[in-house]
């Protein structure tokens, strides 16, 4: 292991929230690339029936933990000897973090300098973060690049900014990566659809796998940069796994909008006796366009999307 490690070669991941929609899926991949893999978890939403995939792998393991607690951390990542850490346990509802901004500090700021000083500790080369899109705050300056203002207009976007910054200036300190990667609207199979704040994309596809109306807020011309859960991993797993990759901040994002008719359009398509939409008012503080630029991403982590949005709508109602 020492060897491995003095050539940078990365072959032990610790993820955190691992039983959640993100961390089931990168554990998968993880496994499938050769990778020895603990997953992390405190079961708050994620679910361990998400892992049962790779349970019975021998280079799987599990550790039922809070990334707060930090010397269950220290001691979890010291055992484990991890080359890099995916952290990706987070309070990850924004209407939750809104209504109760002190518990979102805990986990997704304190909860994060936990899991990084741990990962310090425990001599990881790298260390990928869940970071969002709402960083930038509703900007109408579109698309969104990583030089855009980050002016974050709730609790969540302000607390993964601070994280960031605080994984940034560890890099600068120790031996250590970071990468934050902001995810724009993620969607994908094992995401919840069940909290009227899931995804509208797990929401839709639900309704439309129990032939109940979906629920349009607004006119339906509103735009998303919907990315697949398939990109998303294979850009954490090489971000995390591939020693020669810079730190930085980047974007996870296709650098296209989609409208919410154009989804319902793939849906009925999929679906043709799907019920009509029922229409109401858009939702108070919504905002009208999302749109990311993947270009630096797609330079640095040579991030390219495989998923286009029709093939990927269509794979996620196919595997439901
Ligand atoms: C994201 C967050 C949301 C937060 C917002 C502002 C997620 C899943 N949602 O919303 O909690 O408040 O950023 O920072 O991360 N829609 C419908 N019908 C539905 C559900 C949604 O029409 O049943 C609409 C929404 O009003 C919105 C669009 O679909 O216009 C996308 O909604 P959503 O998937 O929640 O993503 P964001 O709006 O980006």
């Amino acid at each position: 292991m020492e060897d491995q490690k003095e050539k940078g070669e990365i072959s032990r991941v610790a993820v955190t929230g691992a039983a959640g929609f993100i961390g089931s899926h990168t554990c998968e991949g993880l496994i499938k690339a050769g990778k020895t893999v603990i997953g992390i978890d405190n079961l708050s939403s994620g679910k361990l029936s998400n892992l049962k995939g790779i349970a019975e792998i021998k280079r799987f393991s599990f550790r039922q933990a809070d990334i707060c607690h930090k010397d269950v951390m220290q001691t979890t990542l010291n055992d484990f000897q991890p080359d890099a850490v995916i952290h990706l346990a987070a309070l990850v509802s924004v209407p939750i973090a809104e209504s109760n901004p002190e518990e979102n500090y805990r986990i997704n700021v304190l909860g994060t300098k936990s899991v990084a000083q741990a990962s310090i500790k425990a001599s990881a080369k790298r260390i990928v973060f869940a970071s969002s899109a709402a960083v930038y705050g509703n900007s109408d300056q579109l698309p969104l690049s990583e030089a855009s203002p980050t002016e974050p207009i709730n609790h969540y976007g302000k607390a993964k900014l601070e994280a960031e910054d605080m994984l940034l200036s560890l890099q600068n300190q120790h031996r250590i990566t970071s990468t934050c990667l902001r995810f724009f609207n993620v969607y994908g199979t094992r995401q919840d659809p069940s909290s009227p704040y899931s995804g509208v994309i797990s929401i839709f596809a639900d309704h439309c796998k129990t032939g109940r109306p979906v629920t349009v807020y607004g006119n339906g011309k509103q735009t998303r940069d919907f990315i697949s859960i398939r990109d998303i991993t294979r850009a954490i797993i090489n971000s995390a796994t591939n020693p020669a990759l810079p730190g930085g901040s980047y974007n996870l994002c296709t650098g296209q909008g989609n409208t919410l008719l154009e989804l319902l359009n793939i849906l009925k398509e999929i679906h043709p006796d799907m019920p009509p939409p029922i229409f109401k008012e858009a939702r108070g503080g919504d905002i009208k366009h999302s749109l990311g630029n993947p270009s630096k991403a797609r330079k640095m982590l040579g991030f390219e999307i495989d998923t286009n949005f029709s093939e990927g709508i269509t794979a996620l109602q196919n595997h439901q």
